[in-house]
Protein backbone atom coordinates (compact mmCIF):
# COMPACT_ATOMS: atom_id res chain seq x y z
CA UNK A 1 0.00 0.00 0.00
CA UNK A 2 1.19 3.50 -0.84
CA UNK A 3 1.65 6.15 0.95
CA UNK A 4 -1.03 8.86 0.23
CA UNK A 5 0.83 10.95 -2.77
CA UNK A 6 0.74 14.86 -2.36
CA UNK A 7 -1.56 14.86 -5.67
CA UNK A 8 -3.98 13.11 -4.04
CA UNK A 9 -4.38 15.41 -1.02
CA UNK A 10 -4.53 18.45 -3.26
CA UNK A 11 -6.76 17.34 -5.34
CA UNK A 12 -9.37 16.31 -2.37
CA UNK A 13 -8.30 19.60 -0.52
CA UNK A 14 -9.91 21.53 -3.94
CA UNK A 15 -12.96 18.74 -4.28
CA UNK A 16 -13.65 19.87 -0.86
CA UNK A 17 -13.43 23.45 -1.45
CA UNK A 18 -15.58 22.96 -4.40
CA UNK A 19 -18.27 21.21 -2.89
CA UNK A 20 -21.38 23.14 -2.18
CA UNK A 21 -23.34 20.98 -0.22
CA UNK A 22 -22.18 18.99 3.19
CA UNK A 23 -23.27 15.30 1.07
CA UNK A 24 -21.31 16.06 -1.50
CA UNK A 25 -18.04 16.61 0.68
CA UNK A 26 -18.44 13.80 2.13
CA UNK A 27 -19.05 11.58 -0.83
CA UNK A 28 -15.51 12.99 -2.16
CA UNK A 29 -14.11 12.64 0.89
CA UNK A 30 -15.07 9.15 0.83
CA UNK A 31 -14.09 8.71 -3.03
CA UNK A 32 -10.53 9.75 -2.12
CA UNK A 33 -10.12 7.07 1.06
CA UNK A 34 -11.41 4.54 -1.78
CA UNK A 35 -8.57 5.51 -3.94
CA UNK A 36 -6.13 5.31 -1.66
CA UNK A 37 -6.84 2.52 0.29
CA UNK A 38 -7.94 -0.62 -1.42
CA UNK A 39 -11.33 -1.88 0.70
CA UNK A 40 -14.97 -3.12 0.42
CA UNK A 41 -16.77 -0.42 2.88
CA UNK A 42 -15.78 3.40 4.25
CA UNK A 43 -18.50 4.69 6.28
CA UNK A 44 -17.94 8.21 8.11
CA UNK A 45 -19.73 8.56 11.25
CA UNK A 46 -20.12 11.33 13.83
CA UNK A 47 -20.21 10.99 17.11
CA UNK A 48 -22.77 12.29 20.18
CA UNK A 49 -23.65 11.14 23.78
CA UNK A 50 -22.46 7.72 23.36
CA UNK A 51 -24.43 7.60 20.03
CA UNK A 52 -23.03 6.73 16.62
CA UNK A 53 -24.76 7.94 13.23
CA UNK A 54 -23.73 7.15 9.77
CA UNK A 55 -23.42 10.47 7.75
CA UNK A 56 -22.20 9.02 4.32
CA UNK A 57 -20.83 5.67 3.64
CA UNK A 58 -19.71 3.55 -0.09
CA UNK A 59 -20.13 -0.70 -0.05
CA UNK A 60 -22.82 -0.89 2.53
CA UNK A 61 -26.51 -1.20 1.94
CA UNK A 62 -28.33 2.08 2.43
CA UNK A 63 -30.24 1.35 5.08
CA UNK A 64 -27.36 1.53 7.44
CA UNK A 65 -27.67 5.52 7.06
CA UNK A 66 -30.91 5.52 9.38
CA UNK A 67 -29.11 3.16 11.47
CA UNK A 68 -28.21 4.49 14.77
CA UNK A 69 -25.05 2.75 16.90
CA UNK A 70 -24.95 2.97 20.97
CA UNK A 71 -21.19 2.79 21.49
CA UNK A 72 -21.70 0.59 24.93
CA UNK A 73 -23.26 -1.82 22.90
CA UNK A 74 -20.71 -2.31 20.15
CA UNK A 75 -17.26 -3.55 21.39
CA UNK A 76 -15.72 -2.55 18.25
CA UNK A 77 -16.69 1.00 18.24
CA UNK A 78 -15.84 1.18 22.31
CA UNK A 79 -12.29 0.13 21.22
CA UNK A 80 -12.27 2.94 18.54
CA UNK A 81 -13.91 5.75 20.05
CA UNK A 82 -11.65 5.38 23.14
CA UNK A 83 -8.46 5.42 21.12
CA UNK A 84 -6.51 8.14 19.95
CA UNK A 85 -5.26 6.80 17.03
CA UNK A 86 -6.07 4.66 14.20
CA UNK A 87 -6.62 0.88 15.39
CA UNK A 88 -6.71 -2.30 13.15
CA UNK A 89 -8.53 -5.02 14.47
CA UNK A 90 -6.70 -8.63 13.89
CA UNK A 91 -8.51 -10.49 10.81
CA UNK A 92 -9.61 -13.21 13.75
CA UNK A 93 -10.75 -10.76 16.20
CA UNK A 94 -13.58 -12.13 18.25
CA UNK A 95 -15.59 -8.87 18.75
CA UNK A 96 -18.59 -8.64 17.11
CA UNK A 97 -18.62 -6.86 13.59
CA UNK A 98 -21.10 -3.91 13.95
CA UNK A 99 -21.59 -4.12 10.16
CA UNK A 100 -22.04 -8.00 9.71
CA UNK A 101 -25.21 -8.93 7.44
CA UNK A 102 -25.04 -5.11 5.93
CA UNK A 103 -22.69 -5.05 3.50
CA UNK A 104 -23.19 -4.66 -0.13
CA UNK A 105 -23.49 -8.35 -2.29
CA UNK A 106 -22.81 -10.02 0.60
CA UNK A 107 -25.62 -11.99 2.43
CA UNK A 108 -25.11 -13.21 6.06
CA UNK A 109 -22.31 -12.87 8.57
CA UNK A 110 -18.74 -11.30 7.72
CA UNK A 111 -16.11 -13.63 7.42
CA UNK A 112 -12.39 -13.47 8.47
CA UNK A 113 -11.96 -9.62 7.17
CA UNK A 114 -9.72 -6.99 7.64
CA UNK A 115 -11.33 -3.80 9.83
CA UNK A 116 -10.00 -0.45 10.51
CA UNK A 117 -10.90 2.61 12.27
CA UNK A 118 -10.38 5.82 12.64
CA UNK A 119 -10.67 7.93 15.32
CA UNK A 120 -11.28 12.20 14.35
CA UNK A 121 -10.47 14.66 16.22
CA UNK A 122 -10.46 18.19 15.72
CA UNK A 123 -8.96 20.82 18.31
CA UNK A 124 -8.89 18.15 20.88
CA UNK A 125 -12.31 17.30 20.20
CA UNK A 126 -14.20 13.54 19.20
CA UNK A 127 -16.09 14.11 16.37
CA UNK A 128 -16.65 10.34 14.98
CA UNK A 129 -15.14 7.57 12.58
CA UNK A 130 -14.13 6.91 9.37
CA UNK A 131 -14.30 2.63 9.66
CA UNK A 132 -12.93 0.96 6.80
CA UNK A 133 -13.52 -2.80 5.89
CA UNK A 134 -12.23 -5.26 3.08
CA UNK A 135 -13.22 -9.01 2.50
CA UNK A 136 -9.41 -9.33 2.07
CA UNK A 137 -7.55 -9.83 5.16
CA UNK A 138 -4.66 -8.47 6.26
CA UNK A 139 -4.60 -5.76 2.96
CA UNK A 140 -4.72 -2.87 5.52
CA UNK A 141 -1.70 -4.41 7.49
CA UNK A 142 1.25 -2.04 5.70
CA UNK A 143 -0.59 1.11 5.30
CA UNK A 144 1.98 3.80 6.04
CA UNK A 145 0.90 4.96 9.86
CA UNK A 146 1.53 8.65 8.21
CA UNK A 147 -0.92 7.83 5.42
CA UNK A 148 -4.04 7.31 7.88
CA UNK A 149 -3.14 10.07 10.26
CA UNK A 150 -3.16 12.05 7.13
CA UNK A 151 -6.43 10.84 6.32
CA UNK A 152 -7.81 11.17 9.82
CA UNK A 153 -6.52 14.79 9.91
CA UNK A 154 -8.64 15.51 6.52
CA UNK A 155 -11.63 13.77 7.72
CA UNK A 156 -12.05 15.14 10.92
CA UNK A 157 -11.57 18.72 8.97
CA UNK A 158 -14.45 17.91 6.72
CA UNK A 159 -16.06 16.98 9.53
CA UNK A 160 -15.79 19.72 11.62
CA UNK A 161 -16.49 22.07 8.77
CA UNK A 162 -20.06 20.47 8.13
CA UNK A 163 -21.17 20.28 11.92
CA UNK A 164 -20.14 24.10 11.48
CA UNK A 165 -22.59 25.10 8.68
CA UNK A 166 -24.90 22.44 10.10
CA UNK A 167 -25.19 24.72 13.67
CA UNK A 168 -24.81 27.73 11.93
CA UNK A 169 -27.32 26.91 9.31
CA UNK A 170 -29.53 26.30 12.56
CA UNK A 171 -28.95 29.12 14.43
CA UNK A 172 -29.74 31.27 11.19
CA UNK A 173 -32.92 29.39 10.88
CA UNK A 174 -33.56 30.09 14.36
CA UNK A 175 -33.15 33.69 14.23
CA UNK A 176 -35.07 33.64 11.45
CA UNK A 177 -38.04 31.80 13.19
CA UNK A 178 -37.76 34.41 16.16
CA UNK A 179 -38.00 37.62 13.84
CA UNK A 180 -40.92 35.95 12.12
CA UNK A 181 -42.40 35.38 15.74
CA UNK A 182 -41.83 38.83 17.11
CA UNK A 183 -43.12 40.02 14.07
CA UNK A 184 -46.22 38.19 14.01
CA UNK A 185 -46.60 38.70 17.79
CA UNK A 186 -46.33 42.74 17.20
CA UNK A 187 -49.06 42.56 15.24
CA UNK A 188 -51.39 40.41 17.17
CA UNK A 189 -50.86 42.89 19.96
CA UNK A 190 -52.65 45.37 17.83
CA UNK A 191 -55.59 43.10 17.87
CA UNK A 192 -54.14 41.54 14.48
CA UNK A 193 -57.94 41.86 13.11
CA UNK A 194 -59.23 44.65 10.67
CA UNK A 195 -62.42 45.03 12.63
CA UNK A 196 -64.92 46.22 10.86
CA UNK A 197 -67.92 45.27 8.24
CA UNK A 198 -69.21 48.38 6.43
CA UNK A 199 -68.54 48.86 3.04
CA UNK A 200 -65.98 50.84 2.85
CA UNK A 201 -63.81 48.30 5.55
CA UNK A 202 -64.93 45.51 3.12
CA UNK A 203 -63.78 47.09 0.23
CA UNK A 204 -60.41 47.92 2.13
CA UNK A 205 -60.22 44.69 3.16
CA UNK A 206 -60.51 42.95 -0.23
CA UNK A 207 -57.74 45.96 -1.31
CA UNK A 208 -55.86 44.11 0.91
CA UNK A 209 -56.08 40.87 -0.18
CA UNK A 210 -55.34 41.68 -3.28
CA UNK A 211 -52.29 43.88 -3.26
CA UNK A 212 -50.26 42.35 -0.01
CA UNK A 213 -48.63 39.05 -2.37
CA UNK A 214 -47.77 41.38 -4.38
CA UNK A 215 -44.07 43.05 -4.48
CA UNK A 216 -45.48 46.29 -4.88
CA UNK A 217 -44.70 49.57 -2.30
CA UNK A 218 -47.83 51.05 -0.78
CA UNK A 219 -48.73 54.60 0.47
CA UNK A 220 -50.91 54.11 3.23
CA UNK A 221 -52.55 57.25 3.82
CA UNK A 222 -55.68 58.24 5.64
CA UNK A 223 -56.52 60.60 9.33
CA UNK A 224 -54.91 60.39 12.64
CA UNK A 225 -56.13 57.06 14.38
CA UNK A 226 -57.49 55.44 11.04
CA UNK A 227 -55.50 52.08 11.86
CA UNK A 228 -52.61 52.82 9.29
CA UNK A 229 -49.98 51.05 11.16
CA UNK A 230 -52.53 48.14 11.63
CA UNK A 231 -52.77 47.37 7.88
CA UNK A 232 -49.29 47.72 7.31
CA UNK A 233 -48.77 45.29 9.55
CA UNK A 234 -51.50 43.24 7.89
CA UNK A 235 -50.17 44.06 4.78
CA UNK A 236 -46.78 42.22 5.56
CA UNK A 237 -48.77 39.03 7.27
CA UNK A 238 -50.42 38.47 4.09
CA UNK A 239 -47.24 38.98 1.72
CA UNK A 240 -44.64 36.59 0.88
CA UNK A 241 -42.14 38.33 3.36
CA UNK A 242 -44.22 37.29 6.04
CA UNK A 243 -41.21 35.06 7.58
CA UNK A 244 -39.01 37.96 6.75
CA UNK A 245 -38.82 41.23 9.35
CA UNK A 246 -40.86 43.74 9.47
CA UNK A 247 -39.06 47.05 10.25
CA UNK A 248 -40.74 50.21 11.76
CA UNK A 249 -39.00 53.47 11.54
CA UNK A 250 -41.32 57.03 12.37
CA UNK A 251 -39.57 59.17 10.11
CA UNK A 252 -40.93 62.06 12.04
CA UNK A 253 -38.52 60.97 14.91
CA UNK A 254 -35.18 60.97 12.79
CA UNK A 255 -33.27 63.50 13.47
CA UNK A 256 -31.34 64.96 10.51
CA UNK A 257 -28.07 64.55 10.88
CA UNK A 258 -28.58 60.40 11.54
CA UNK A 259 -30.57 59.87 8.97
CA UNK A 260 -28.58 58.50 6.90
CA UNK A 261 -26.91 55.75 9.81
CA UNK A 262 -30.03 55.35 11.08
CA UNK A 263 -31.29 54.37 7.51
CA UNK A 264 -28.04 52.71 5.94
CA UNK A 265 -26.43 51.97 8.74
CA UNK A 266 -22.54 52.69 9.71
CA UNK A 267 -19.25 51.71 9.91
CA UNK A 268 -16.90 51.71 13.10
CA UNK A 269 -15.01 55.23 13.76
CA UNK A 270 -17.59 56.68 10.38
CA UNK A 271 -17.74 59.87 12.94
CA UNK A 272 -17.59 60.55 16.67
CA UNK A 273 -19.87 57.99 18.37
CA UNK A 274 -19.71 55.63 16.10
CA UNK A 275 -18.13 52.90 18.41
CA UNK A 276 -19.00 50.03 16.79
CA UNK A 277 -20.54 48.89 13.20
CA UNK A 278 -24.05 49.11 12.93
CA UNK A 279 -26.42 47.79 10.54
CA UNK A 280 -29.21 50.23 9.23
CA UNK A 281 -32.48 49.93 9.35
CA UNK A 282 -32.66 48.90 5.17
CA UNK A 283 -30.23 45.98 5.80
CA UNK A 284 -32.18 45.03 8.91
CA UNK A 285 -35.52 45.11 6.81
CA UNK A 286 -33.70 42.39 3.88
CA UNK A 287 -35.65 40.16 2.68
CA UNK A 288 -38.55 41.50 4.20
CA UNK A 289 -40.45 44.80 4.81
CA UNK A 290 -39.85 48.34 5.52
CA UNK A 291 -42.74 50.27 6.94
CA UNK A 292 -41.75 53.68 6.49
CA UNK A 293 -44.19 55.63 9.18
CA UNK A 294 -45.08 59.58 8.85
CA UNK A 295 -43.09 59.59 5.75
CA UNK A 296 -44.63 63.18 5.32
CA UNK A 297 -42.48 64.32 7.79
CA UNK A 298 -39.06 63.23 5.83
CA UNK A 299 -36.89 66.36 4.90
CA UNK A 300 -36.19 67.00 1.64
CA UNK A 301 -32.48 65.49 1.98
CA UNK A 302 -33.54 62.91 3.59
CA UNK A 303 -36.16 61.79 0.96
CA UNK A 304 -33.41 62.07 -1.96
CA UNK A 305 -31.39 59.80 -0.30
CA UNK A 306 -34.36 56.95 0.42
CA UNK A 307 -35.07 57.43 -2.75
CA UNK A 308 -31.72 56.55 -4.52
CA UNK A 309 -31.91 53.27 -1.88
CA UNK A 310 -35.06 52.27 -3.76
CA UNK A 311 -34.11 53.05 -7.20
CA UNK A 312 -30.76 51.26 -6.97
CA UNK A 313 -31.58 48.47 -4.29
CA UNK A 314 -28.45 49.44 -3.25
CA UNK A 315 -27.45 50.68 0.23
CA UNK A 316 -23.94 52.39 1.06
CA UNK A 317 -23.34 52.60 4.91
CA UNK A 318 -21.91 55.59 6.42
CA UNK A 319 -17.85 55.14 6.37
CA UNK A 320 -18.09 52.06 3.97
CA UNK A 321 -16.41 52.27 0.37
CA UNK A 322 -18.75 49.78 -1.31
CA UNK A 323 -22.25 48.94 -1.78
CA UNK A 324 -24.31 46.37 -0.33
CA UNK A 325 -27.29 44.63 -2.01
CA UNK A 326 -30.33 44.84 -0.44
CA UNK A 327 -33.82 43.82 -0.97
CA UNK A 328 -36.84 45.33 0.68
CA UNK A 329 -40.25 46.15 0.17
CA UNK A 330 -41.46 49.53 0.99
CA UNK A 331 -44.80 50.25 3.06
CA UNK A 332 -45.15 54.11 3.98
CA UNK A 333 -48.12 56.10 5.71
CA UNK A 334 -49.32 59.35 6.27
CA UNK A 335 -51.99 61.00 7.65
CA UNK A 336 -50.76 64.46 4.95
CA UNK A 337 -52.10 64.93 1.53
CA UNK A 338 -48.91 63.70 -0.14
CA UNK A 339 -50.34 64.77 -3.34
CA UNK A 340 -50.69 68.24 -2.28
CA UNK A 341 -47.26 68.41 -0.67
CA UNK A 342 -45.95 67.85 -3.99
CA UNK A 343 -47.17 70.54 -5.40
CA UNK A 344 -46.07 72.97 -2.57
CA UNK A 345 -42.46 71.60 -3.22
CA UNK A 346 -42.03 69.88 0.66
CA UNK A 347 -42.57 66.40 -0.84
CA UNK A 348 -40.00 65.28 -3.91
CA UNK A 349 -42.47 64.09 -7.08
CA UNK A 350 -40.34 61.13 -8.16
CA UNK A 351 -40.39 59.89 -4.35
CA UNK A 352 -43.71 59.94 -4.43
CA UNK A 353 -44.48 58.13 -7.75
CA UNK A 354 -42.16 55.72 -6.27
CA UNK A 355 -44.06 54.84 -2.97
CA UNK A 356 -47.32 54.85 -4.29
CA UNK A 357 -47.44 52.05 -6.55
CA UNK A 358 -50.57 51.53 -5.19
CA UNK A 359 -51.87 53.88 -2.85
CA UNK A 360 -54.33 52.65 -0.22
CA UNK A 361 -56.64 54.74 2.05
CA UNK A 362 -58.06 54.17 5.46
CA UNK A 363 -61.53 55.25 5.72
CA UNK A 364 -62.78 57.82 8.53
CA UNK A 365 -63.91 55.98 11.93
CA UNK A 366 -67.22 58.39 10.57
CA UNK A 367 -67.66 56.27 7.27
CA UNK A 368 -67.61 52.91 8.17
CA UNK A 369 -71.45 52.93 9.06
CA UNK A 370 -72.28 50.68 12.31
CA UNK A 371 -68.46 49.90 12.69
CA UNK A 372 -68.79 51.71 16.09
CA UNK A 373 -70.54 48.77 17.95
CA UNK A 374 -68.56 46.28 16.50
CA UNK A 375 -65.21 47.78 17.16
CA UNK A 376 -66.65 48.74 20.72
CA UNK A 377 -67.23 44.65 21.24
CA UNK A 378 -63.43 44.67 20.32
CA UNK A 379 -62.17 47.18 22.62
CA UNK A 380 -64.32 46.26 25.71
CA UNK A 381 -62.93 42.73 25.04
CA UNK A 382 -60.04 43.76 25.23
CA UNK A 383 -60.07 45.87 28.22
CA UNK A 384 -61.78 43.17 30.66
CA UNK A 385 -58.84 41.34 29.71
CA UNK A 386 -56.43 43.72 30.47
CA UNK A 387 -58.51 45.05 33.88
CA UNK A 388 -58.72 41.23 34.81
CA UNK A 389 -62.47 41.62 35.21
CA UNK A 390 -64.97 39.01 34.78
CA UNK A 391 -67.65 40.60 32.39
CA UNK A 392 -67.54 43.96 30.99
CA UNK A 393 -70.62 45.00 28.98
CA UNK A 394 -71.77 48.61 28.03
CA UNK A 395 -75.01 49.82 28.12
CA UNK A 396 -76.87 50.06 24.74
CA UNK A 397 -77.72 53.52 25.54
CA UNK A 398 -74.04 54.28 25.93
CA UNK A 399 -73.30 52.53 22.35
CA UNK A 400 -76.01 55.11 20.90
CA UNK A 401 -74.42 57.87 22.40
CA UNK A 402 -70.60 56.59 20.95
CA UNK A 403 -72.89 56.00 17.21
CA UNK A 404 -73.83 59.52 17.01
CA UNK A 405 -70.52 61.12 17.33
CA UNK A 406 -68.38 61.89 14.49
CA UNK A 407 -64.73 60.50 16.14
CA UNK A 408 -62.56 62.92 14.69
CA UNK A 409 -59.60 60.48 16.47
CA UNK A 410 -61.04 58.10 14.76
CA UNK A 411 -59.99 54.49 15.92
CA UNK A 412 -57.57 55.02 18.29
CA UNK A 413 -59.80 58.01 20.10
CA UNK A 414 -63.01 54.82 20.66
CA UNK A 415 -60.25 52.50 21.67
CA UNK A 416 -59.18 55.22 24.90
CA UNK A 417 -62.89 56.37 25.21
CA UNK A 418 -63.67 52.69 25.98
CA UNK A 419 -60.83 52.15 28.50
CA UNK A 420 -61.74 55.10 30.50
CA UNK A 421 -64.66 54.61 30.82
CA UNK A 422 -64.37 51.18 31.59
CA UNK A 423 -61.62 51.98 34.39
CA UNK A 424 -64.90 54.42 35.68
CA UNK A 425 -67.40 51.49 35.56
CA UNK A 426 -64.88 49.50 37.48
CA UNK A 427 -64.30 51.93 40.11
CA UNK A 428 -67.98 52.51 40.53
CA UNK A 429 -68.92 48.91 40.71
CA UNK A 430 -66.47 47.47 42.57
CA UNK A 431 -67.95 44.68 44.12
CA UNK A 432 -70.13 43.49 40.86
CA UNK A 433 -68.77 40.23 38.50
CA UNK A 434 -70.38 42.02 35.62
CA UNK A 435 -69.04 45.32 35.25
CA UNK A 436 -71.78 48.03 32.78
CA UNK A 437 -69.83 51.13 31.04
CA UNK A 438 -73.29 53.07 31.23
CA UNK A 439 -73.58 56.47 29.39
CA UNK A 440 -72.10 58.43 32.53
CA UNK A 441 -69.04 56.61 32.46
CA UNK A 442 -68.66 57.85 28.89
CA UNK A 443 -68.22 61.52 29.89
CA UNK A 444 -68.80 64.22 27.29
CA UNK A 445 -67.09 63.48 23.69
CA UNK A 446 -64.75 65.71 23.11
CA UNK A 447 -61.78 64.64 21.01
CA UNK A 448 -58.14 64.52 22.30
CA UNK A 449 -57.45 66.66 19.20
CA UNK A 450 -58.95 69.44 20.45
CA UNK A 451 -58.17 71.63 17.73
CA UNK A 452 -61.55 71.20 15.85
CA UNK A 453 -64.68 72.88 16.91
CA UNK A 454 -66.80 70.15 16.20
CA UNK A 455 -64.95 67.35 17.93
CA UNK A 456 -68.23 67.58 20.65
CA UNK A 457 -70.95 64.83 20.00
CA UNK A 458 -73.91 66.16 17.79
CA UNK A 459 -75.81 68.68 19.30
CA UNK A 460 -78.76 66.96 18.44
CA UNK A 461 -77.86 64.41 20.43
CA UNK A 462 -76.39 66.13 23.52
CA UNK A 463 -77.55 69.51 24.04
CA UNK A 464 -77.62 70.17 27.15
CA UNK A 465 -73.74 68.86 27.82
CA UNK A 466 -70.99 71.44 27.02
CA UNK A 467 -70.42 73.53 29.93
CA UNK A 468 -72.81 76.75 29.01
CA UNK A 469 -75.41 75.17 29.98
CA UNK A 470 -74.16 74.25 33.52
CA UNK A 471 -76.51 77.12 35.13
CA UNK A 472 -79.78 75.26 33.88
CA UNK A 473 -81.42 72.96 36.10
CA UNK A 474 -80.67 69.43 37.13
CA UNK A 475 -84.09 68.23 35.95
CA UNK A 476 -84.40 69.97 32.74
CA UNK A 477 -80.72 68.82 31.64
CA UNK A 478 -81.27 65.39 32.17
CA UNK A 479 -84.97 65.99 30.58
CA UNK A 480 -83.44 67.32 27.77
CA UNK A 481 -80.83 64.24 27.31
CA UNK A 482 -83.15 61.74 27.67
CA UNK A 483 -85.41 63.59 24.95
CA UNK A 484 -82.78 63.70 22.36
CA UNK A 485 -81.60 60.23 23.39
CA UNK A 486 -84.94 59.06 22.73
CA UNK A 487 -85.83 60.28 19.88
CA UNK A 488 -82.22 59.33 18.58
CA UNK A 489 -83.07 55.90 19.60
CA UNK A 490 -86.41 56.03 17.66
CA UNK A 491 -85.36 57.65 14.26
CA UNK A 492 -82.35 54.73 14.07
CA UNK A 493 -84.91 51.73 14.52
CA UNK A 494 -87.80 53.55 12.18
CA UNK A 495 -90.07 54.33 15.10
CA UNK A 496 -90.23 50.76 16.62
CA UNK A 497 -91.23 51.47 19.67
CA UNK A 498 -90.34 47.97 20.79
CA UNK A 499 -86.50 48.08 18.83
CA UNK A 500 -85.91 51.46 20.59
CA UNK A 501 -86.91 50.26 23.76
CA UNK A 502 -84.42 46.95 23.62
CA UNK A 503 -81.72 49.60 22.41
CA UNK A 504 -82.18 51.79 25.50
CA UNK A 505 -82.58 48.93 27.45
CA UNK A 506 -86.26 49.83 29.33
CA UNK A 507 -89.41 48.04 28.23
CA UNK A 508 -91.74 49.63 25.92
CA UNK A 509 -94.55 50.45 28.60
CA UNK A 510 -91.77 52.56 30.03
CA UNK A 511 -90.53 54.30 26.71
CA UNK A 512 -93.82 54.91 25.83
CA UNK A 513 -94.42 56.78 29.09
CA UNK A 514 -91.33 58.70 28.99
CA UNK A 515 -92.17 59.81 25.80
CA UNK A 516 -95.81 61.42 26.83
CA UNK A 517 -93.92 62.76 29.99
CA UNK A 518 -91.33 64.24 27.59
CA UNK A 519 -94.14 64.68 25.09
CA UNK A 520 -92.27 63.09 22.37
CA UNK A 521 -94.59 62.60 19.61
CA UNK A 522 -93.61 60.33 16.68
CA UNK A 523 -96.06 60.32 13.75
CA UNK A 524 -96.15 57.34 12.39
CA UNK A 525 -95.99 54.14 15.29
CA UNK A 526 -95.36 50.88 13.39
CA UNK A 527 -96.29 48.52 16.14
N1 LIG B 1 -60.11 48.21 12.12
C1 LIG B 1 -59.51 48.09 13.30
N2 LIG B 1 -59.75 47.02 14.07
C2 LIG B 1 -59.19 46.89 15.27
N3 LIG B 1 -58.35 47.78 15.80
C3 LIG B 1 -58.04 48.86 15.09
C4 LIG B 1 -58.60 49.07 13.80
N4 LIG B 1 -58.13 50.23 13.32
C5 LIG B 1 -57.31 50.71 14.26
N5 LIG B 1 -57.24 49.91 15.33
C6 LIG B 1 -56.49 50.17 16.56
O1 LIG B 1 -56.54 51.56 16.80
C7 LIG B 1 -55.29 52.06 17.24
C8 LIG B 1 -54.77 53.09 16.30
O2 LIG B 1 -54.40 52.49 15.07
P1 LIG B 1 -53.05 52.85 14.29
O3 LIG B 1 -51.96 53.15 15.25
O4 LIG B 1 -52.83 51.79 13.30
O5 LIG B 1 -53.52 54.19 13.59
P2 LIG B 1 -52.71 55.19 12.66
O6 LIG B 1 -53.57 55.48 11.51
O7 LIG B 1 -51.35 54.65 12.41
O8 LIG B 1 -52.64 56.47 13.59
P3 LIG B 1 -51.63 57.75 13.47
O9 LIG B 1 -52.04 58.53 12.28
O10 LIG B 1 -51.90 58.49 14.72
O11 LIG B 1 -50.27 57.20 13.38
C9 LIG B 1 -54.38 50.86 17.37
O12 LIG B 1 -54.44 50.39 18.69
C10 LIG B 1 -55.01 49.86 16.42
O13 LIG B 1 -54.73 48.54 16.82
MG1 LIG C 1 -49.47 55.40 12.96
Amino acid sequence: MNEISSAAIIELALDLANSLTTKDRFNRLLDTVRKVITCDAVVLLSHQTGTLKPLALQGLSRDTLGRRFLVKENPRFEVLCKSSEPVRFAADSPLPDPYDGLLNNRAGDLPVHACMGLPLYFDEQFLGLLTIDSLTPHVFDNIPERTLVLISAIAAATLNTALMIEQLESKAQHSQEVVAELTKAAWQREGGELIGESEVMNQLKQELDIVAPSDFNILIYGDTGVGKELVARTLHQNSLRKTGPMVYVNCAALPENLVESELFGHVKGAFTGADKNRAGKFLLAHGGTLFLDEIGELPLSAQSKILRAIQSKEIQPVGKDNVEHVDVRILAATNRDLKEEVQEGHFRADLYHRLSVYPIRVPRLEERHGDVQLLSGFFIEQTKRKLGVKQLKIEPAAILYLERYNWPGNVRELEHVISRAALKAKARQKLSTVIVISIDDLGALVSENNHNADNTVTPEVMPSMPPAQLDCSLRDATDAFQRQLIIAALEQEHSNWAAAARRLNTDRANLNRMAKRLNIKVLKQVF
